[in-house]
């Protein structure tokens, strides 16, 4: 999959970097050759021993070791690159990119390069959410670096969220996509996908019969065309995507917040099967049975993430919304185009007897500004490979 592709990778000071051991044996097992660089930190979580062996490379630490400058200098390094990875990136490393910073041996690769450049970042939750990562964040994507992650989940800290590096295989993925040029290369999508589950009390939601099948088809259809792919789902059935930068949410107003700290996208992709209204009251505990009777529910309107993003000022280029519907499939989803302000609509019939919801196959009929397209019942990967491509057509 990578074969003669020459990976530089700077490994930075975080607990997420003991997954580099795995990630180096992951990308020589694609045919890449890994040239290491190790951070000073991140020599207090692995060993240069250990990754030297792994990568069957001399390490690269120092600066200042006029050995390696004479043999391997920063420029030299890069020179020797196709890609330079940094996994872990951390908050610092981020900063000092953003910066321009060149005060030891990764940052004066970072910022001597002329190469491609993707970072894993990984830190705790709440240095990825402070103002100055973001800005950072939203910097780097301007001058052109490629990322990967963070995903949702437990942490070392003991917190939960984002800020998980993302996997080796799923890095491995986006090395791959990333040096074999799609279509949607350089481009970066928002796909939504599953159902949302809205809590009732602490033990009990409403959900639907999502599974999030036709959504990860899609998003994996996409990342296939070279596009970075920020896939925001709901508790699905089927599992997530690789390659993807993942976010997983449970509630309809989460996946708003998900989607609009997605921004700015090229395209945005509405799979996710959003439940309309939510339980109005806030139950912290168990609803119990009692002489009080049965308890009555009030709802109150969720917010419409399709809505809200095709109207947003950093409005994605492209919009393409879903439309589920029992009857009346292509007049309601015509006006349903027209009500939320998308570009496209895929429009289908989730009647029971159909058995689209849930099952493998979509029967769909594509909703654009020049009138609709009936597409044969197909696969849900087919029906995501041909949307992928009308995608890039629209976007190219
Ligand atoms: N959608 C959304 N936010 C919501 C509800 C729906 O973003 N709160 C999106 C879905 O992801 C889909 C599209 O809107 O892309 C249409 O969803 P659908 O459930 O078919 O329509 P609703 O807006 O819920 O309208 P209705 O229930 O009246 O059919």
């Amino acid at each position: 999959m990578l074969a003669t592709k020459r990976v530089t990778l700077i490994i930075g000071g975080g607990i997420a970097a003991y997954k580099c051991l795995d990630l180096i044996r992951q990308l020589r097992a694609a045919g890449a050759s890994v040239t290491p660089v190790l951070t000073r930190a991140a020599t207090q979580f692995v060993t240069p021993m250990s990754v030297a062996a792994l990568a069957g490379s001399q390490v690269y630490q120092d600066l200042f070791d006029l050995k390696d400058e004479a043999e391997m200098g920063h420029i030299q390094l890069s020179r020797a690159s196709d890609l330079i990875v940094v996994a872990p990136a951390t908050a610092d490393l981020m900063a000092k990119m953003v910066g321009g910073h060149a005060d030891d041996l990764a940052s004066t690769l970072l910022l001597a390069t002329d190469k491609p450049v993707l970072i894993a970042p990984a830190m705790n939750v709440r240095m990825w959410d402070h103002p100055a990562t973001r800005r950072n964040l939203a910097q780097l994507r301007a001058d052109g670096v490629q990322v990967i992650g963070p995903n949702s989940g437990d942490m070392a800290c003991g917190e939960f969220g984002p800020g998980r590096m993302s996997e080796p295989a799923e890095i491995v993925a986006a090395i791959a996509a990333h040096t074999t040029p799609g279509p949607l290369t350089g481009k970066r999508v928002l796909v939504t996908s599953g159902p949302t589950h809205e809590p009732i009390d602490p033990v009990r939601y409403i959900a639907n019969r999502s599974s999030g099948a036709q959504g990860t088809a899609i998003a994996r259809a996409l990342r296939a065309l070279g596009a970075e792919v920020v896939f925001v789902t709901g508790p699905a059935t089927v599992p997530p995507p690789e390659g993807v930068t993942l976010q997983r949410i449970e509630t309809a107003r989460e996946m708003l917040d998900a989607c609009l700290a997605a921004l700015p996208v090229d395209a945005a992709v509405m799979a996710a099967a959003v439940a309309d209204w939510r339980i109005a009251s806030d139950f912290t505990q168990k609803i119990k049975k009692g002489p009080q009777g049965i308890p009555e529910l009030q709802l109150s309107e969720n917010p419409d993430i399709l809505a809200t993003i095709s109207t947003h000022t950093q409005r994605p280029r492209l919009v393409v919304g879903f439309a589920a519907e029992t009857e009346n499939v292509i007049a309601h989803a015509t006006a349903k185009r027209a009500r939320k302000g998308c570009d496209w609509i895929v429009a289908n019939d989730v009647s029971p007897a159909t058995g689209i919801m849930g099952g493998s196959e979509n029967a769909v009929h594509l909703i654009t500004e020049t009138g609709t397209e009936d597409w044969p019942r197909l696969p849900k990967a087919e029906v995501a490979t041909r949307l992928a491509a009308r995608i890039a057509e629209a976007l190219t």
